[in-house]
């Protein structure tokens, strides 16, 4: 396979976090297994984005074809993400659902993500299932290829309040060393299976 670029994107956006962390636990897990494909990771962080609540005239749908992004914001989250083949997304449960943040990142663009595959890890006190969900309904929705494996990395008890200070407690990341690096592979394989295939009508996401 001619190489391909893979952005794992951190999609927590508050000042003090846990979501950065949690993207190195997942990298150290995937790197040498997607490295080895010929795949390379590219550490993707929204908060550098700086993105308001979605504020563009213009329908994310009609750019480029039929319109352009007016705002510079826009612009360069449209071509961070036009730039890879696949994605990683690493993302947080607020109040039982998707963090509006994270949602709003994914509303910005579209056809700079669709027909591409994705794997999504998510991360809370139950692990982040009900947002995860909500992020492969919105995802496959849109005509991304979403990953089978869904890895759900819940917090150790001990540690949520650590985890809300943005720290990653000792347990849990023991936890998740010996519950979770399965899964985190298969998410992996997963999504190097769908960068192989190609994104004809025949492989397109069912609804
Ligand atoms: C506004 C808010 C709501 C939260 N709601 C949930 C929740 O519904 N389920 C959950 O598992 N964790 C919830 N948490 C705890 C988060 O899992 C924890 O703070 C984690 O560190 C969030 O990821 P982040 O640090 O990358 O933002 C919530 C945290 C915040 C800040």
């Amino acid at each position: 396979m001619a190489s391909k670029s893979v952005a794992l994107i951190t999609m927590s956006t508050r000042g003090t976090r846990v979501g950065p962390t949690v993207s190195a636990f997942v990298e150290k897990i995937i790197e040498k297994p997607l490295s080895s494909a010929g795949i390379t990771i590219a550490n993707v962080d929204l908060v550098k984005f700086n993105l308001p609540v979605y504020n563009e005239p213009v329908a994310p749908a009609m750019v480029p074809e039929k319109a352009q992004f007016k705002y510079e914001h826009s612009r360069a989250w449209s071509a961070e993400i036009k730039k890879h083949d696949g994605y990683i997304l690493v993302i947080p449960e607020y109040n039982y659902s998707v963090a509006g943040g994270t949602k709003n990142a994914i509303d910005y663009l579209m056809n700079e993500w669709k027909g591409k595959p994705v794997a999504i890890v998510s991360y809370g006190i139950h692990g982040g299932a009900t947002a995860s969900e909500q992020v492969k309904g919105a995802l496959s929705g849109m005509g991304l290829r979403v990953a089978e494996t869904r890895p759900t990395l819940s917090f150790s008890q001990p540690d949520v309040f650590s985890a809300i200070g943005g720290r990653l407690g000792d347990a849990t990341t023991k936890a998740w060393e010996a519950e979770q690096t399965v899964s985190i592979l298969k998410a992996a394989e997963d999504l190097k299976g769908l960068l192989l295939q190609p994104n004809t009508p025949a492989n397109a996401p069912k609804p």
